[in-house]
């Protein structure tokens, strides 16, 4: 009964959503102040159900067209904007530095230890303080290995989250918290306690960490070495887009201060959280009667903990009682009610045979430990990455030594330490190479950096590695072209650019050891195919300095054609979107360098074809940037899908970049920045006139 009621009301606020979302696409200034309040609550209603839920109630697409009508509307009646509006989650704000804030009660920490025997000790205590003599009612729980954190609700609102920080002052990110989609920007309740400070964890699932590092080595931006790292940084970012762009999550643990709400144990702190939806992880935690039945969660968890879409490292228990856990207190910075039992990571002993160094596609060297293979946590290892020469000093590793390996959760293997007593006395400390490993040429430090790089740009390794970027999937896409045949090869001469690619020959292919004539003709058709590209994945393939993906697309369309990117200026390159000085200057240096012109054009002329970037050359507006603030006589994506069909491009903000605002009825702030930049105002019969008169 109850859930048809719950079901026809939904409908009945979709409906009612509907038509003020029809009401702002005509025209959202005559939007009422009732109707973008529905339209704000519609909007956390889905939010809600999507993310905390996991039962969307409506598709992606009306869910962006409901939360752009959210938009539009604050844009023409900026005095109505909410500070839970859920248009905060785009981020947007670029902060000079964070604030502190101090939080009302200090953020503790927890006593821990490795073994759970160590549990046992711990009731004792309590029981000994409460001069009782059983065990009490415990709550366990995951401990979380990401960044704590505070979200501070005054009647409903979140209106501050702050960091750890040391306890008792933080910094405050709430502009950054506010783009993790899974946090209730207001709670969901129509009776909100006047206070509320949830405590929880910002983290990042393991299989989200996996993406976001293909996605940053593919842009060429720097690579996290594990979640608790890649939660931290992007928590610290300045800019707000990017935090938005992060899959972070969070999950509430803990009660800082509240008023207005009362909890009477920690399953109802998790249950309560869950109403208000705050997002917890009730799936791990469990009410145990006694301290023994924590002993054998916490072995049970440890057996099952990689199965956990996320990193932890141990158990938190708690006193479940609350009124218990007042009446235990704290001592020194941490209470009395709760500790951490941690899980042991995954050790093992192994001896480094050899210190080897590679040498990266930019040149960079990284120093690799061979050592002799290991199982560590269910994998066998054989390599661990000694990222550089400082790392290597702090841990003293060296050749021949004893050293200690530890996988802590799904994260690469690393060294933790070496074991120095087992150590040959006769052994030395080890250095990098002053010299290239593959080509001898002499290696250079930046002084900005902690790498170091061989320059010649005629060393086969960086070649080896140049080669495999271009021929890989998301660059020229040569299928069947696997590393190991790019080694051989380099290795027989056979390719020294990417040029020489399209000039092998069958036979070529057929006096290299063990091949086929089969995969000789595999190899040779995916060459062929490959001819066939974009100007995107061409641009891409060349392996220019910070030219990832998406930077590369950009050029494309920007330049639309070979012989235009190979020309590009400076001013021109700057005008690119998101393009500024360092990376317009990799391209002009790259460009600059005569052997790399030279390899574009004999690529063009071994018949490579890049088809024209998607946008339309031919139009009329093509070459053009627009930007469109206020409303139209049309609606803006229509005026804005004209504007591409005719060649214009639409950028996201006003800058120097853009060559017309297109002004309509009462303009946002968009307007002052562009006057007083400079930018050209037109109005959409401008726009007009430039479709219909030009050729
Ligand atoms: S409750 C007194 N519950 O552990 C602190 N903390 O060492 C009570 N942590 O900074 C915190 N998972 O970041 C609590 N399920 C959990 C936790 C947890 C991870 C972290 C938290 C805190 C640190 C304390």
């Amino acid at each position: 009964m109850k859930s048809k009621y719950f079901m026809s009301s939904i409908k009945d606020q979709k409906k009612s959503a509907e038509k003020i979302f029809t009401k702002a696409r005509a025209n959202p200034v005559e939007v009422t102040h009732d109707e973008y309040h529905s339209l704000v609550d519609w909007v956390h209603q889905l939010d809600y159900n999507y993310h905390t839920l996991d039962k969307p109630l409506v598709s992606d697409k009306e869910y962006d067209d409901f939360f752009s009508a959210l938009k539009d509307i604050e844009l023409k009646h900026p005095k109505w904007l909410m500070v839970s509006s859920p248009t905060h989650r785009v981020g947007g704000a670029v902060l000079p530095v964070f604030t502190k804030g101090t939080h009302r009660m200090p953020m503790l920490s927890l006593a821990n230890s490795y073994d759970p025997e160590d549990l046992v000790d711990f009731d004792q205590r309590i029981q000994n303080f409460l001069k009782m003599d059983s065990s009490f009612e415990y709550f366990a729980e995951p401990k979380f290995d990401g960044l704590s954190m505070e979200l501070i609700y005054e009647n409903g609102i979140l209106v501050k989250a702050l960091t750890r920080g040391d306890g008792v002052t933080g910094e405050d990110v709430t502009v950054n918290v506010k783009t993790i989609k899974s946090i209730p920007l207001r709670l969901n309740t129509k009776k909100p306690p006047e206070l509320l400070e949830v405590r929880g964890e910002v983290l990042i699932t393991k299989e989200d960490f996996k993406s976001l590092n293909e996605f940053q080595e593919k842009e060429g931006l720097p690579t996290f070495a594990n979640p608790r790292n890649a939660a931290a940084g992007s928590i610290r970012q300045l800019d707000s887009k990017i935090t938005a762009s992060r899959p972070l999550k969070f999950f509430g643990y803990n009660l800082g201060e509240y008023k207005g709400i009362t909890f009477l144990s920690q399953s109802d702190v998790y249950e309560k959280f869950k109403d208000l939806g705050v997002p917890t992880y009730i799936q791990a935690a469990r009410v145990c009667e006694n301290i023994q039945a924590v002993v054998e969660y916490y072995k049970e968890l440890e057996l099952t903990k990689s199965k956990l879409p996320f990193d932890i490292d141990g158990l938190v228990v708690k006193i479940n009682s609350i009124k218990t856990q007042e009446e235990l207190g704290m001592v020194a910075k941490s209470p009395r009610w709760a500790t951490a039992a941690k899980f042991k990571p995954d050790t093992a002993e192994t001896v480094v045979e050899e210190i080897f160094c590679q040498v990266g596609r930019t040149g960079a060297i990284t120093p690799v430990a061979l050592m002799t293979p290991v199982k560590v946590g269910g994998v066998t290892v054989t390599y661990a990455t000694l990222h550089n020469q400082e790392e290597i000093d702090r841990k003293d590793i060296r050749v021949g030594d004893t050293v200690v390996i530890q996988r802590a959760g799904d994260v690469i293997p690393e060294i933790v330490k070496s074991i120095a007593e087992k150590r040959d006395k006769k052994s030395k400390p080890y250095k990098l190479p002053t010299h290239c490993p593959a080509c001898n040429s002499e290696l250079h430090e930046h002084p900005d950096e902690a790498v170091i790089r061989c320059l010649n740009s005629e060393c086969p390794a960086i070649l080896k590695e140049s080669l495999k970027h271009f021929a890989s999937r998301r660059a020229m896409n040569i299928e069947k072209m696997g590393n190991r045949w790019i080694e051989t090869f380099v290795d027989s001469n056979l390719v020294k650019s990417f040029v020489d690619f399209y000039g092998l020959k069958k036979s070529d292919l057929l006096n290299l050891d063990r091949q086929g004539e089969k995969s000789a003709d595999n190899i040779l058709k995916s060459i062929e195919q490959s001819k066939k590209t974009t100007l995107a994945r061409f641009i891409y393939a060349l392996g220019i300095r910070y030219i990832g993906e998406t930077t590369a697309k950009h050029l494309a369309d920007h330049f639309l054609n070979v012989d235009r990117f190979v020309d590009a200026q400076e001013d021109e390159l700057m005008k690119v979107p998101e393009i500024g000085e360092k990376v317009a200057q990799s391209v002009l240096t790259w460009l600059s360098i005569k052997s790399n012109r030279n390899q574009v054009k004999a690529l063009i002329a071994a018949g490579i074809s890049v088809a024209e970037a998607k946008v339309n050359t031919s139009g009329p507006l093509s070459g053009i940037s627009f930007l469109i603030t206020g409303t139209l006589p049309i609606a803006r994506d229509k005026a804005q899908a004209q504007i591409q069909e005719n060649g214009g491009k639409l950028l996201s903000g006003v800058s120097s970049k853009l060559n017309f605002l297109v002004v309509g009825d009462e303009p946002g702030s968009k307007l002052d920045k562009a006057t007083n930049l400079g930018v050209t105002v037109i109005d959409w019969n401008e726009v007009l006139k430039m479709i219909e008169n030009r050729p």
